[in-house]
């Protein structure tokens, strides 16, 4: 009898010359640096990690509450809280470059010397396999939304951070403008390797007894499944504007949702809230691409990016 033998399935992908052993990414704000995570699943099993964005110096963030649950979502209003880069180095950075898999930093500034600073000091330690610029946060005054609502301004950050470290380097996009595909291709004429979308979307949530805003801050970011159509739109549409690869996330909970988004163009795809959800999430959506992958008799992850034709 002649058994036939299934062929090894490939899950990597490439993202310039990043290489992930598969697709599936923890998100910047929703997974800790790891270690919150070690106990419930078994980190090097993730494409890659991404920790809580870093900036130059410690934020304390925004007032509570800083979390409102909404139907399908959450609105969160952090304010990019984080120890600094001293810390993050000296606390964080020994533990997260132990685990074996790719270790991405997100980082954000104030000014465009702030950001190149932080490209520079990260580029040059060991460790660390790739940056995501964060240009997008929705509900702090910094936080990079000001350079990315604008194409030329996007286009001069990119451009000179790119000059300061030879990490694979990702521009993380705001859905947050009129037109994203536009600032997508600012960010590759400006030499990103990648793009990575979307961050949150600006919404606020009101209090019909007290009169006043759910959120400290007043105005969050909204993440979770109510974003997913709009954010699988979003990147269908980049991708079809860029020729660099696109990472995408929002709303993902599932297997068959981050199918839909590498269907719709997406290299690679992040699991943000449904980690705060079920810690397992990003496990299951391997396991879940994994069988996907066999019931469809295809070997290798990489055929399935973009197949989705309008
Ligand atoms: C509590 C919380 C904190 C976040 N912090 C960051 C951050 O520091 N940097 C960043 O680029 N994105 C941050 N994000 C955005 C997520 O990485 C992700 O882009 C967004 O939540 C959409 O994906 P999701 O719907 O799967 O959560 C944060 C999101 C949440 C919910």
């Amino acid at each position: 009898m002649i058994m036939k033998i299934a062929p090894p399935l490939d899950l990597s992908i490439c993202i310039g010359k990043l290489e992930l052993k598969n697709p599936v990414i923890a998100a910047s704000g929703t997974f800790g640096y790891g270690q919150e995570f070690e106990k419930f699943i078994d980190l090097s099993q993730l494409g890659a990690i991404i920790p809580k964005g870093i900036s130059l110096n410690p934020m304390q963030g925004n007032l509570p509450p800083r979390i409102f649950e909404t139907n399908g979502g959450i609105l969160n209003s952090i304010g990019l809280q984080n120890p600094g880069l001293q810390v993050f180095i000296k606390e964080k950075l020994p533990y997260l470059k132990k685990i074996k898999t790719n270790l991405i930093i997100n980082f954000f500034g104030n000014t465009q010397k702030e950001y190149i600073e932080l490209a520079r000091r990260l580029g040059s330690l060991d460790g660390i396999s790739g940056l995501e610029m964060n240009i997008s946060c929705p509900n702090v005054k910094q936080g990079g939304i000001v350079f990315g609502s604008d194409s030329q301004m996007t286009y001069r950050l990119v451009s000179a951070v790119r000059k300061s470290s030879e990490l694979p380097f990702i521009v993380k996009l705001s859905p947050n403008v009129t037109d994203i595909s536009a600032i997508a291709r600012s960010a590759e004429e400006g030499g990103a390797d990648a793009v990575s979308l979307v961050n949150t979307f600006k919404a606020i949530a009101i209090n019909i007894h007290s009169k006043k805003p759910e959120l400290g801050n007043f105005i969050g970011g909204l993440s979770g499944p109510a974003i997913k159509p709009i954010a699988l739109r979003m990147v269908w549409e980049v991708s079809q504007a860029v020729k660099i690869p696109v990472i995408g996330m929002g709303g993902i909970m599932k297997a068959e949702d981050a199918i839909e988004f590498i269907l719709a163009g997406a290299s690679a795809i992040q699991i943000g809230t449904a980690n705060l959800i079920h810690p397992g999430s990003a496990i299951d959506v391997i396991d879940g691409i994994t069988q996907y992958l066999i019931k469809n008799k295809m070997s290798r992850i990489q055929k399935l990016i973009g197949l989705f034709k309008a």
